[in-house]
């Protein structure tokens, strides 16, 4: 078992064996609801039941767009009719949907009581179940409802990732190799000799990629600066996601990252921010790993509507998150509209030219 402390929750990885046990014991709670969706219901919590005694288990359908309201007020009464007080302790296992429904939920059930993440998806494990971002999607806006609220633990088992889909493994995968650029030369420096997605040492990989994003949190817990590095690949890519989203073929969070942080990697060479030596390895790796297939991609001026729709934007201007070197990241850059449509267009060949 390895632990990594952090003021913005603990996180511990192993088996969720006696480990687990013996950390649920010590918060001393009445009892322990679980919430999880259809699929990691049937599939991971029976793995934790011989160690464990779950009072309760609140089942919700799986996929993003159950991370709603309407799931809360079913969860609120579902822990209700099961007498859950204030000493309760709500465990999410699940991916980073469940994760961030059930921290909210808990967060809100009786002015709060206390919850803990064991997540099942490599998303969630690297990159939701840490930083104390809970939430739920309004409106058709993504996490617009939320709160920062800090689990009282959060436990990563890998074995959970054996049932988890490929397509699944690969978006998790994108935000390894993010934290591995924006943070860590140690992790990119093992990635650069790892190779196949079914052949990976997930604990080692979680070992280094979990500290990325914990650093971050506890030097910036509320995006004021530094934590805005973790948007890296995201500006680019959520607007790619929110335009195929209604098509056809819509593009999954992580092949959507993963697009992202090409086309930001080439505005920061580009621009100059990033040596042009390093991006000729920056790319070569995220092709090698996450395999983006060929797409069409849309001219600059079809992405404006989702450039200008950003969250993240301040007073007008859609701030970038654009890598320096590798294993560093700047942060709030203005991007002239030349360096994006230049981006989108070398992107677009370069995948032609790689399929
Ligand atoms: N709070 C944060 O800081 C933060 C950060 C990043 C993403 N997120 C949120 O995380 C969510 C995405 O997370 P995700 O990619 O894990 O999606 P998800 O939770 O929807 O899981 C994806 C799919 O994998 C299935 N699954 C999960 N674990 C499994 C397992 N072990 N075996 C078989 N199937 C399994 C789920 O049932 C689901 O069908 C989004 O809602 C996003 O907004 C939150």
């Amino acid at each position: 078992m390895k632990s990594f402390p952090s003021t913005y929750g603990d996180i511990y990885s192993g088996e969720a064996g006696e480990g687990l046990r013996k950390a649920i014991e010590v918060l001393s709670p009445s009892k322990i609801i679980a919430i999880a969706d259809s699929h990691t219901a049937g599939l991971c919590l029976p793995l934790l039941e011989n160690f464990i005694h779950i009072s309760h288990v609140i089942v919700i359908p799986p996929g993003d767009q159950y991370k709603t309201i309407e799931s809360c007020q079913k969860i609120w009464t579902e822990m209700l009719k099961s007498e859950a007080d204030r000493s309760c302790l709500v465990l999410n296992i699940g991916g980073g949907m469940i994760c961030d429904l059930g921290g909210y939920a808990a967060s809100c059930f009786k002015r709060g009581v206390r919850f803990g993440h064991i997540p099942t998806s490599l998303l969630a494990m690297t990159d939701a179940s840490i930083g104390g971002k809970t939430g739920i999607n309004h409106e058709g806006y993504k996490n617009l409802i939320g709160r920062f609220e800090i689990p009282s633990l959060t436990w990563i088992d890998t074995n959970f990732l054996r049932t988890l889909p490929t397509q699944e493994l690969s978006d998790g995968m994108a935000e390894v190799v993010k934290h591995a650029i924006i943070g860590s030369p140690e992790l990119w420096n093992w990635l650069s000799n790892a190779d196949d997605l079914s052949d990976m040492d997930w604990d080692h990989i979680i070992s280094l990629s979990v500290p990325v994003k914990q650093r971050i949190v506890e030097q910036d817990p509320f995006e004021k600066g530094l934590r805005k590095t973790l948007n890296f690949g995201h500006t680019i890519g959520h607007a790619l996601e929110s335009y195929f989203l209604p098509g056809t073929q819509p593009l999954s969070h992580g092949r959507a990252i993963t697009l992202g942080m090409m086309a930001e990697s080439r505005i920061a060479e580009q621009m100059g921010i990033l040596k042009t030596e390093e991006f000729n390895v920056i790319i070569p790796l995220i092709m090698r790993l996450l395999r983006p297939s060929e797409v069409t991609l849309p001219a600059l001026d079809a992405l404006q509507h989702w450039l200008q729709g950003d969250k993240k934007k301040v007073k007008g201007i859609v701030g970038y998150s654009l890598p320096d070197r590798i294993g560093s990241c700047t942060w709030d850059i203005k991007v002239e509209e030349k360096y994006m449509a230049e981006s989108l267009n070398w992107l677009s060949i370069h995948l032609k030219a790689s399929s």
